[in-house]
């Protein structure tokens, strides 16, 4: 060991006394602290030296020397709780929430922390029991153990939290009776605090203890849906009078519902669907708040229609399913002003459907499937009537007739005002048009007041409360997104949550953690009509700079104090520089996603590629978003090879198109291929995200277009009706993007694969035109490859290329021809060996009305108004012109196509451009970023 070394042994460990004495962090706490650090992996970056007080450590609370709270939320922390914790005897406050990698079980000890308020463990991957320990913490007011793997009962000692507000130990796998006290052990009707017991999807067994119930008791939720539960519902439940929300269903309920549940007067949402309850259906005439209510599939006595419906003046929800009722629906039922959705299948409910001369505004839904119903009168206004396999639908094709599933709503948050900026791929725009990678999870919310899911004014509401919200509390929050609302099979409302960061591009661990916080600890309140939630974010891994880094530097640093420091210095240095040089080389790959191409065997690739916004994406991402590849991640395939979908950690969808061996191409024909893509950006076309060149491997990386082909749709196979304002829509879309490809790209693009099955439907059922340019690169191999595809896709072809392999963009436009006939009649070209261009010439009488080729308009639309229907087949037939010269262009059947939209009163502008001219200007789809109307209604 040299002098200078030595020099530098002693100054370093001056130091470190220096900075131990001067530690404004009691001792106690920082040896506990470092021994939960021991068992942690991604500690945050700043968790170095001795003073988290101090130092400021991300996640530690203080007050005076002492540390109060821990609350690390999202920062992908893995390892266990360890014991240690024990020693924070100042702790207030634990959040571990949505840390999936924390594992293991509850330690015993943490009994010892008397001052414990807060317990949110949500979302992580605990095991074990939740030890009986847990009673001894007289202060805790919230316990959160939800979304974890705990098993075992819930202990009897749980009912000494005499301070308890806030009980959720819902989707763990807790087991046997629910614990209540009996003069010798405690329970849960000691709780008399508490105002949620959130206890759903476990495997509770036993009956429902009638001592669960009390008068003194204060809760507002009780939540115990999808359980075990056997025995009846016990009368005390009346006795709940603060109760405004009670779920039971899903469990084995069975015996008569007892009376008094009527004198729950503050009752919003009740659910007893799905038990094998017996004896006639309750009289709930006194809930008179009550607006969501689901008795379905129960054993009730058979029965007339209950007429205490009268007296629920709020009710937006009537979900009476397989519920044994009888006689006629009263048409007063639908007077109710707030009713929203009505379901009554499966009954043997008869007479006349009568929705009177004045339903409520917001009937939505009136479901009767399978009944004995012989006559409907008709209201305008009201939507959706579904009435399959009833007597009124023998013999029927009415649209009321058919058996189809409602499509989904759609929402997406709106701009404010802005123009979006084209992001990088992992990044989005928020609301303000800022590109960012925001903070994303999903919302679920179990029992919300409502089930319109399609009226865009509730998240308004909702995002709304949420920007206040944040705003107030100060989080770094320039704004949130709302988006994909569905109610999912729970019967929860489930929303995906983007909280995009203010003056950054992203969050760091504080941001985060404190967000996390905020929606653990149920700090955020929504609005009433919500209900209860909780919310589940996904991984955040866009911290600034990455966290791992400083877990080792903290280890090193701390056992540098402890030891031999010049070997660990070595090592330390060696280690950090190889690290560097590793990152250095990554970071340059990554900007330069070509740069490894010339250098490659392969020499003929030639310059980096000229690419507007594609990303390289390496065979290990794209095999890790796919799954490994995995079978359910195949959402079709093709003479080219399979399409994958692919999930970003960020939970955006990508259609991941994966070339199989024989139809590779060269390097270089590749490279012009996504150079050609990369430039096409429009509304209606589907967007290149980027492309995997890797391990020999050849992908195209698109944007994932969630509402799958318009051939699906066409077949009834998607759920999505498509009336005739929605055909228009979907053509004229399509023939904008093919009409950008033709007259607007540059080089402009000849399709050469129009077809119903390259036609996407986005979540508003924007058409995009797919799979463009693919065939073009397979350059000699494209005869042989067409005529060998699948079939269908012959009866697109234009004859005149098909003869002289002379292609012109007016292939294409016979192509689009045959589309629009498919788009009338629902049939594939070549149906049964008719080929629809000829049954369609052959038909047609130009003299008569739908110039008498009803039998070959999709039944569907038959009985609806059809206007502008014979101008739109005129169209299609000159583009299916024999001669080029005879047809269109796009750019002409653009227009005509608009003048058939309005014909039938849709305004064809109404959510794009106006003009060809900004077309391609992509910020207009953000001024309109969703419509108003909603996709559960057709006209
Ligand atoms: C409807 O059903 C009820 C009860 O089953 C029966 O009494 C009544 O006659 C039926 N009405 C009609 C119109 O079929
Ligand atoms: C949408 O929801 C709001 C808020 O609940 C309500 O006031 C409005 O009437 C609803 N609109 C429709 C069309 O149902």
């Amino acid at each position: 060991m040299g002098s200078r070394e030595l020099f530098f042994l002693v100054l370093l460990s001056f130091l470190t006394c220096l900075v131990l004495v001067a530690s404004e962090t009691n001792n106690l706490d920082v040896t506990s602290l470092k021994a939960l650090m021991d068992g942690w992996k991604n500690v945050p970056p700043n968790w170095v030296g001795t003073d988290p007080c101090g130092s400021h450590w991300i996640g530690i609370g203080c007050t005076g020397a002492s540390i109060t709270s821990i609350t690390l939320a999202s920062l992908s922390l893995s390892g266990t709780l360890s014991g240690d914790i024990a020693s924070l005897s100042g702790l207030t406050k634990l959040d571990l929430s949505y840390n999936k990698g924390l594992t293991g079980s509850l330690p015993q000890s943490i009994g010892s922390l008397k001052n414990l308020t807060i317990l949110c463990l949500i979302g992580c991957s605990f095991s074990g029991p939740i030890p009986d320990t847990i009673g001894s913490l007289p202060q805790l007011s919230t316990l959160s153990l939800n979304r974890n793997s705990f098993t075992g009962r819930i202990p009897s000692s749980i009912g000494n939290l005499k301070s308890l507000y806030w009980l959720d130990l819902a989707e763990n796998q807790l087991t046997g009776p629910l614990p209540v006290s009996d003069g010798t052990t405690s329970g849960l009707d000691q709780l008399v605090n508490a105002k949620h017991f959130h206890l759903d999807k476990n495997q509770f067994t036993g009956e429902i203890p009638p001592q669960l119930f009390a008068p003194n008791m204060k809760l507002i939720h009780v939540l115990l849906e999808f359980n075990q539960l056997t025995g009846s519902i016990p009368s005390t439940i009346g006795l709940l009078q603060h109760l405004e929300v009670l779920r039971l269903d899903g469990n084995i309920l069975t015996g008569d519902v007892p009376s008094n549940i009527s004198s729950l007067t503050s009752v919003g949402q009740l659910d007893l669907s799905n038990n094998q309850l017996t004896g006639s259906i309750p009289d709930l005439g006194r809930m008179t708040i009550l607006n969501t209510l689901d008795l379905s599939n129960n054993s009730f006595q058979a029965s007339a229609f209950p007429s205490w419906y009268s007296n629920l003046p709020s009710l937006t929800t009537l979900h009476m399913q397989s519920t044994q009722l009888e006689g006629e629906v009263p048409p007063n039922l639908f007077t109710l002003p707030q009713l929203q959705t009505v379901i009554l299948r499966n009954n043997q409910l008869n007479g006349t459907l009568n929705l009177t001369s004045n339903p409520s505004s917001q009937l939505k839904l009136v479901d009767l499937r399978d009944n004995k119903i012989d006559s409907f009168i008709e209201r305008p206004g009201v939507n959706h009537v579904i009435l399959a396999r009833n007597p009124v639908c023998i013999g029927e094709e009415k649209l009321y007739c058919r058996d189809v599933q409602l499509d989904h709503p759609s929402y997406t948050s709106e701009s404010n005002n802005c123009i979006s900026s084209t992001c990088k791929v992992d990044q989005t725009s928020s609301p303000n048009c800022l590109c960012a990678y925001p903070y994303t999870g999903n919302l679920y919310f179990r029992a919300p007041t409502f089930s319109d899911l399609g009226n865009s004014t509730i998240y308004k509401i909702l995002e709304h409360s949420m920007n206040v919200s944040f705003t107030e509390l100060g989080l770094p929050v320039d704004s949130i997104s709302l988006s994909n609302p569905i109610r999912n099979s729970d019967k929860y409302l489930e929303l995906r949550l983007e909280i995009f960061p203010s003056s950054a591009e992203n969050f760091n661990c504080t941001g985060i953690s404190s967000i996390g916080f905020v929606m653990s600890n149920q700090t955020f309140k929504p609005p009433h009509m919500f209900g209860p939630y909780f919310f589940i974010p996904f991984t955040y891994d866009h911290f600034p700079g990455g966290s791992n880094k400083s877990v080792n530097v903290a280890v090193i640093i701390g056992v540098v104090v402890g030891g031999s420091i010049l070997v660990l210095l070595a090592i330390f240095i060696g280690f950090y520089a190889l690290r560097q040089r590793k990152r250095a080389v990554k970071a340059d790959k990554k900007n330069n996603p070509f740069s490894s191409w010339g250098s490659s065997k392969d020499k003929s690739g030639g310059d980096i590629p000229q690419l507007k916004g594609a990303r390289a994406f390496s065979f290990g991402e794209v095999k890790k978003y796919t799954n490994n590849f995995s079978k359910a991640n195949d959402i079709g395939s093709g003479g080219y090879g399979i399409v994958y979908k692919g999930t970003l950690p960020n939970g955006h969808l990508l259609a991941i198109k994966r070339a199989q061996k024989g139809s590779m191409q060269g390097a270089v024909e590749f490279k012009s291929e996504i150079e050609l893509l990369s430039r096409v950006h429009h509304k209606n076309v589907v967007g290149l995200v980027g492309f995997c060149f890797d391990q020999g491997e050849q992908m195209l990386v698109y944007e994932y277009i969630p509402n799958g082909t318009l051939k699906e749709s066409l077949l009834g196979k998607s759920g999505i009706m498509l009336d005739w304002s929605r055909r228009l829509r979907i053509a004229l879309g399509a023939a904008r993007g093919l009409h950008y490809l033709h007259e607007l790209a540059n080089p402009p693009i000849i399709h050469r694969d129009i077809k119903s099955n390259n036609i996407l439907l986005d979540e508003r059922l924007n058409a995009k035109v797919a799979d463009f340019g693919l065939s073009k690169a397979m350059g000699d191999s494209e005869q042989t490859h067409i005529s060998t595809q699948v079939k269908g896709t012959m009866g697109y072809m234009d004859p005149e290329y098909y003869m002289t392999q002379h292609l012109t963009d007016k292939s294409d436009v016979y192509s689009f021809g045959v589309l629009l006939l498919e788009i009338v009649t629902a049939k594939q070209p070549i149906d049964k060996g008719k080929y629809i261009v000829r049954e369609v010439r052959q038909r047609m009488d130009k003299t008569k009305v739908l110039y008498d080729i009803h039998e070959l308009i999709d039944p569907t639309l038959l009985g609806l108004t059809l206007n502008g229907l014979e101008k739109f087949v005129e169209i299609a037939m000159r583009c299916v012109a024999d001669t080029a010269a005879e047809r269109p262009t796009m750019g002409e059947v653009v227009k005509e196509i608009e003048g058939v939209a309005q014909m039938a009163g849709m305004n064809p502008n109404a959510e794009s451009s106006t003009t060809s001219e900004n077309y391609e200007g992509s910020s207009q789809a953000f001024s309109h970023p969703y419509s108003d109307e909603s996709l559960s209604v057709y006209k």
